[in-house]
């Protein structure tokens, strides 16, 4: 039997809050640490921008004989070339994700594709495309506003989505992000006591706020954070405790079978 391509995504509708940096630091580990095959589509408009860091870093590994070496032996290491990064208008993007799915690289299908969507729910198309996914993980932090927002935005999921019994729709996450390691732990508590009361469910690992989360590849010869070509470098893992996140991750959506 054909295996099914998971449909995923970071969106909530507070902006922000790391939903294009949880994608593609999400694609890259699942692609090039956990070998699965993975696509990407980026669906917010005007910024596009998973796919313009896309860019950014294929021209900065064509430029440096640094980074042009570290892709080809990646390429020679895990036998496969770099995840597809397609843009595609928000209503579209399911069938973005079928020609995805029909073009994929060396006639594999993809295990998953992670889109990048707008933070507006303002159109029939967007609630459509949220119904056609398998998992949705909304980014939160401790603040009042994004967690309102972030809870306004699970109950239009709830109504419009889950509770018409017509959606593809198997699970809905809240997750921590830029979580300060010097706030009280009981504020977090309070907290996810008031997201358990509304019937919401919120991942056990979450994100600390460090720096690390926005550096990207850049000319200077550096370890790499955030990149589309490469994963999350070892060395800045540890401190980061993004490979605990991926793992919860990759076990609640069933990718392991
Ligand atoms: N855990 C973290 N620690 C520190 N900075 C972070 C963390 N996660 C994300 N950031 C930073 O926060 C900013 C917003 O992140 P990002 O662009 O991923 O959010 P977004 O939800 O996609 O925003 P938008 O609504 O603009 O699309 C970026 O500068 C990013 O580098
Ligand atoms: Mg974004």
């Amino acid at each position: 039997m054909e295996k099914k391509t998971l449909l995923v995504a970071f969106s909530t509708q507070k902006g922000g809050i790391g939903k294009s940096t949880l994608t593609v630091l999400m694609a890259s580990y699942f692609h090039y640490v956990k070998g699965y095959n993975v696509g990407v589509i980026d669906c917010d408009y005007p910024q596009y921008s998973v796919y313009k860091m896309r860019e950014r870093d294929k021209e900065i590994a064509s430029k440096i004989p640094y980074y042009k070496e570290k892709s080809f032996l990646q390429f020679k290491t895990i036998g496969k070339r770099n995840y597809p990064v397609d843009r595609t208008p928000a209503p579209n993007a399911i069938e973005g994700a079928k020609k995805m799915i029909d073009e994929y690289i060396g006639d594999n299908a993809p295990d998953v594709i992670f889109f990048d969507l707008p933070g507006t729910l303002n159109s029939e198309g967007i609630l459509q495309t949220l119904a056609s996914l398998d998992y949705i993980f909304s980014p939160i932090s401790a603040d009042r506003m994004v967690l309102q927002s972030t809870l306004e935005f699970a109950g239009i999921i709830n109504d419009s989505i889950i509770s018409t019994g017509k959606s593809q729709l198997q699970g809905l996450y809240l997750l921590w992000n830029m979580v300060d390691a010097r706030e009280k732990s009981d504020l977090y508590k309070v907290y996810e006591d008031g997201i358990g009361e509304l019937g919401l469910s919120i991942l056990k690992n979450s994100l600390p706020d460090t720096k690390r989360y926005r550096h990207e590849m850049t000319e200077m010869i550096a370890p790499i954070f955030r990149s589309t070509l490469f994963p999350i470098d070892k060395r800045l893992i540890r401190g980061s405790k993004f490979d605990l996140l991926a793992d919860e991750i990759e076990e609640l959506i069933h990718l392991k079978q």
